[in-house]
């Protein structure tokens, strides 16, 4: 045992050697501008650098840029902090609990999700609606299928969120974007381009709620003039609420099946504790609606499998029933790296060709980086990309503008961001960071990216 431990040990120190090395490069230059926080949380340390293992976001950029060229990871959506304590402990006693056969899931399970969003947001869900799925996507994939079994389009109002193009093609579906347009820097539904897209193929209307990327929290009057035009036409709202829990100062979510009873009777909702706690490896996930029949079709018709991790229940449990504090905390830490963020970038002189406005909420920064187009994404630019991607066996069709202005940042300020053009019509020019990192990360991502844009003159 001693040495499973002990081998498990040192592979792990392997791994983390060269991210340690970020922490390190992270306590130098103006770093100590936006180091620590004034506000930490009351007892959670989330500038605490926290080195992880195997995550997705960090090895994957490392395998695409080489290890030793990425200070900071910035893309995919979660977090790098430490967990809720009393979370720990529920695992820890579970795992000590020496038995891992098949387990059905408990009603407590059930009570701590009611009482979350009762409690954070007014609404009443009763057991019998809800389902579990091993994260959102399958569960959406399932309701997709079966709400149109002889295919069909399903429309995204985008730019939103880069997984249901993938979601939509699994359950056999044709993508149509419906691009929202920009008011007052702020998006929002274009129902009259909506209105020309609802025909007899479409049978639902994916809705991020809030948007990732760009972090809007939709308003009770935009959500419900998308709503009526869905209703009239008989289509039935995707709400996907992963990120509800990260709202910024001033921001209120509002859940779409709150907004009235016809609303929630047209509507399937869509939530995880993965986003809010950090918990996506655990595999849990959760979606209800007060339809007995869209509930059949997603269960029926779309084939679900409810499939849960033990320890992802536990998780999710013990997160709801005990965790607002931490989120809470968490979301005031958040708050204020936007806050740093925007005085960062719209300091003179700084940060060339980028701009940058606080969002609603979530732990995504979009960044609105038209104004580098020219000087980093030229066609002379795309083409020495193209070569060198080829050259190093890496895919490059499909090169669009946003993927070379990513590849560049990369390269010239070490840091991993996701290209705008993943997020779908109207994204253009648009870079979108994961914040969801200690204050130093930020820094650290900042001043590389500023310094390297300053480079070019
Ligand atoms: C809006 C949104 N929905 C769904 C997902 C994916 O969730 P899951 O991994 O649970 O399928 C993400 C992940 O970033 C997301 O941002």
């Amino acid at each position: 045992m001693k040495n499973i431990i002990e081998m498990g040990r040192r592979k792990f120190m392997k791994s983390v050697g060269l991210s340690a090395l970020v922490g390190a490069a992270g306590t130098s230059g103006s770093l100590a501008m936006g180091q620590s926080s004034s506000m930490s949380g009351k007892g959670y340390d989330f500038d605490e650098e926290f080195t992880r293992i195997n995550s997705r976001k960090w090895e994957g950029a490392y395998n695409t840029y080489g290890r030793g060229n990425i200070d900071v990871a910035m893309g995919t959506a979660d977090l790098d902090f430490k967990q809720v304590p009393q979370v720990v402990e529920a695992l820890k006693k579970r795992a000590e609990y020496e038995n891992y056969g098949y387990e059905s899931t408990p009603d407590s399970f059930y009570e701590a999700i009611i009482n979350w969003n009762k409690e954070r947001y007014g609404q009443t869900i009763k057991k019998e609606w809800i389902k579990t799925s091993s994260a959102l996507k399958p569960g959406m994939v399932s309701s997709m299928r079966g709400l149109n079994p002889v295919k069909g389009k399903v429309i995204l109002l985008t730019p939103t969120y880069s997984g249901f193009t993938g979601a939509i093609n699994k359950a056999g579906m044709t993508v149509e974007m419906s691009p929202m347009k920009r008011v007052n820097d702020r998006w929002t539904f274009d129902l009259d381009d909506l209105a020309t897209r609802l025909d007899y193929e479409t049978k639902c209307v994916v809705l991020c709620n809030p948007n990732n990327p760009s972090g809007e929290f939709w308003s009770a009057d935009e959500m419900r003039g998308l709503g009526d035009l869905c209703i009239e036409r008989g289509v039935t709202v995707l709400s996907d609420e992963i990120h509800c829990d990260f709202p910024n100062k001033g921001s209120k979510f509002i859940p779409y099946a709150s907004l009235g009873e016809k609303y929630a009777e047209t509507s399937i909702t869509y939530r995880s504790p993965s986003k809010t706690f950090g918990h996506a490896c655990l595999r849990v996930a959760y979606f209800f609606t007060q339809n007995e029949d869209l509930m059949n079709a997603t269960m029926i018709g779309g084939g679900h499998e409810e499939g849960v991790n033990t320890f992802g229940i536990v998780a999710a449990e013990t997160a709801f029933r005990e965790g607002a504090g931490w989120i809470d905390d968490l979301n005031e830490y958040m708050n204020e790296s936007f806050d740093y963020i925007v005085d960062y970038v719209n300091r003179p002189g700084e940060m060339p060709g980028v701009t940058f406005q606080k969002p609603d909420g979530l732990y995504l920064a979009w960044f609105d980086c038209n104004g580098l187009m020219e000087k980093v994404a030229s066609p002379d630019q795309m083409r020495v990309f193209h070569d060198a991607m080829s050259a190093a066996g890496r895919r490059h069709s499909g090169l669009t503008r946003e993927l070379c202005m990513q590849e560049w940042i990369a390269r010239n300020a070490r840091i991993h961001i996701q290209p705008g053009s993943s997020y779908g019509i109207g994204s253009e020019g648009f870079m979108r960071m994961n914040i969801g990192v200690p204050r130093a990360l930020i820094t650290k991502a900042l001043d590389n990216w500023n310094a390297a844009l300053k480079s070019l003159g």
